[in-house]
């Protein structure tokens, strides 16, 4: 595997031992080891997963990207900062400040469910480029009644106006004046769901998302709460190709 090496201060900054500045002086009061031997030098170049790194006689957890898998409760915004409303970034508390974390893609501030945050960029713009048609299921509650009629619309591609949508997949639950369904879509438009259902004359009063690609949604996350993905689940999102066939 190809060495990978990066400066100690960045290493450890990124691994939570505050601002560059805060472990700079770490290092030079002589608190970091190298396999071993004390180095004071903050630009010392290190392998973070070759190297014995130990800060205060603690070995360093590395870190390169972090994962979270969030559920996102509804009035929360997918953005990293704002000055007026709370962002799902905000929702961690500052666990993660000294990464530089982002949403991978959005859900409306009235929608709710996963979303994955990352500070992997590359994985990101996978999973999130329009040619990779990466599927995402969302859970819908619409005021008016669901039919085969919206079935076949939703298979053949909807016209949003300026845009036909690609073709997806709605699986209607519950047809009535309030319907449910599960709609599966390859693509995501600003309001996406909400303009297909629309487009059928009938309005999305609820709407979670389930999963994206292989992640699915930890049922036992409740809205607001998230946790770090597991090995596992970054490994199937790496793995990850589309798989895309209606
Ligand atoms: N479609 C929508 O209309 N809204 C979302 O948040 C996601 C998909």
């Amino acid at each position: 595997m190809a060495k990978r090496t990066e400066r100690l201060d960045k290493v450890l900054s990124m691994s939570g031992y505050g601002s560059r500045k805060d472990v700079k002086k770490i290092i030079k009061q002589g608190e970091v080891t190298v396999n071993g031997r004390t180095v004071t030098d903050a630009g010392t170049l290190v392998d973070p997963a070759a190297d014995l790194i130990c800060v205060f006689g603690e070995p360093l957890l590395f870190k390169e990207f972090v994962y979270i898998m969030m559920n996102k409760p509804q009035g929360v915004i997918s953005a990293t900062r704002d000055s007026r409303e709370t962002t799902v970034i905000d929702l961690l508390e500052g666990e993660y400040s000294h990464r530089k974390l982002f949403p991978v893609g959005r859900l409306d501030k009235d929608a709710e469910g996963l979303l994955l945050i990352t500070d992997d960029g590359k994985l990101a713009h996978r999973l999130l480029s329009p040619r990779k048609k990466v599927e995402k299921v969302y859970y819908i509650k619409v005021k008016g009644c669901l039919g085969e009629e919206d079935v076949k619309a939703f298979s053949q591609g909807i016209f949003l106006g300026d845009y036909r949508a690609l073709p997806a997949k709605l699986e209607i639950l519950n047809s009535g004046e309030v319907s449910s369904a599960l709609v599966t879509v390859y693509e995501g438009k600003f309001h996406q769901i909400k303009r297909m259902v629309k487009a059928r004359g009938k309005e999305v009063i609820y709407l979670k998302r389930l999963s994206m690609g292989p992640l699915k949604l930890d049922e036992n996350l409740s809205p607001g709460e998230w946790r770090e993905l597991t090995d596992e689940e970054v490994s199937m999102l790496k793995a990850m190709e589309s798989d895309y066939q209606l």
